[in-house]
């Protein structure tokens, strides 16, 4: 029988969670996946060892998930190109700002056949517009790709503490027999400590999970104020608000349920203003006074809070677009974290637009 062989395409801090979670199930489902898991590493060098192999041999990833032990089934490979070959399944999960070059090295390596899903939190914007980055994916590589986002900090995952996700998955129009479903996804992911639900709204999923990266940046910034839960409260009520509007108008979509009922949405907003490295990087430059970079580099190790990448994309689609009064939160959140604008000013700000 054709069993699905699957690559996980990154190994950054929920790249490794997610690729453990997958190992585990390949593991139990064998009639359905190849027992072997491959994980795409960015190599580096840790004192004098190279990343990639003290994941194979120690099986922990140092850097990014240290202290929790990965599966033995769960082979990490420099190579992009061969870490890919021969699967049916590619999971992608990197900070996005680093999507479109792996995606040109990976151009004519992949049979269209293969299936992918997006783990990244995030929306491609260029002068045409803005795309899904599943819908990039799909473009770039001719391969259907859905999306998993849900309310899932990677360090209490990986430790097995129990959360929800979101899979959207749709069948593609070129379906064929053997191919996988949502089934074959809720399948790869779904653990008695990460339960997933499968839904078709693509759209509305990567949208939540992309723009509350913004969100909790402006969370951040008050939290670092000093100004206490309310205020973070009121950050998140009017974040929703923008989040729904803004796949209302950029994508024509308004399934609001995915943003009320599912793990993908108001949940994951919740959890990142709770605890996500956005919010705290955005408290740390409030309190602080510093630059993301510097903050980033004392507090995050070489990982990155996605939501300053996204802020200003954000920012400079609406500015083409000529519609940055239609989402003030979004706007000013990219204001605050690039152009200085005072955050004592917020209150002021939110009785003009009210
Ligand atoms: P991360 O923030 O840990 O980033 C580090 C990763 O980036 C490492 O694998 C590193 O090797 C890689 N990297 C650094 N420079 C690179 C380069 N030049 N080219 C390619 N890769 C490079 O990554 P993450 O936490 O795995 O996040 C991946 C995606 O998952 C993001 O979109 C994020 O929003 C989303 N996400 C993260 C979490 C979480 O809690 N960490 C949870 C849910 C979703
Ligand atoms: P941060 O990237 O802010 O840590 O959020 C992680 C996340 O997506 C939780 O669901």
């Amino acid at each position: 029988p054709n069993r699905f062989k699957v690559t996980v395409v990154g190994s950054g801090n929920w790249g490794t969670t997610t690729a453990k979670i997958v190992a585990e199930n390949v593991a139990i489902h064998t009639n359905v996946f190849d027992p072997e898991v491959r994980m795409w590493v960015f190599e580096e060098v840790l004192d004098g060892e190279k990343l990639s192999e003290i994941i194979n041999t120690r099986h922990e990833n140092i850097k990014y998930l240290p202290g929790v032990k990965l599966p033995s089934n769960l082979i990490a490979v420099p190579d992009l190109v061969s870490a890919v070959e021969g699967s049916q399944l590619l999971v992608f999960n990197v900070p996005h700002q680093f999507l479109s070059r792996i995606c040109k090295q990976l151009k004519g390596h992949i049979s269209s056949k293969v299936r992918a899903i997006s783990c990244l939190k995030g929306l491609e914007v260029d002068d045409q517009g803005v795309r899904l980055l599943s819908d990039y994916i799909t473009g770039e590589l001719g391969i259907h790709c859905g999306v998993l986002s849900g309310a899932n900090l990677a360090p209490e995952v990986a430790l097995e503490k129990y959360s929800e996700t979101t899979i959207a998955y749709p069948l593609p129009e070129n379906h064929y027999p053997g191919d996988a479903t949502g089934e074959t996804w809720q399948m790869l992911f779904h653990r008695p400590y990460f339960h997933v639900r499968v839904v078709n709204d693509i759209a509305g999923v990567s949208i939540a999970g992309a723009l509350k990266n913004v969100v909790a940046l402006a969370a951040g910034f008050v939290e670092g104020k000093g100004w206490g839960e309310n205020a973070k409260a009121a950050i998140m009520r009017r974040g929703i608000i923008e989040m729904i509007k803004f796949c209302k108008i950029f994508f024509n979509k308004n399934e609001i349920e995915t943003f009320t009922q599912e793990s993908a949405g108001i949940a994951d907003l919740i959890t990142t203003c709770a605890a996500g490295r956005n919010v705290r990087v955005g408290s740390e430059m409030a309190r602080s006074g510093r630059s993301v970079e510097e903050v980033e580099a004392e507090l995050l190790n070489g990982q990155s809070a996605q939501g300053m990448v996204t802020a200003k994309e954000i920012h400079s689609l609406l500015e083409n677009k000529g519609l940055l009064d239609e989402f003030p939160l979004l706007e000013i959140t990219y204001q605050m974290a690039f152009n200085g604008y005072d955050i004592d000013n917020l209150p002021a700000f939110f009785e003009k637009i009210r």
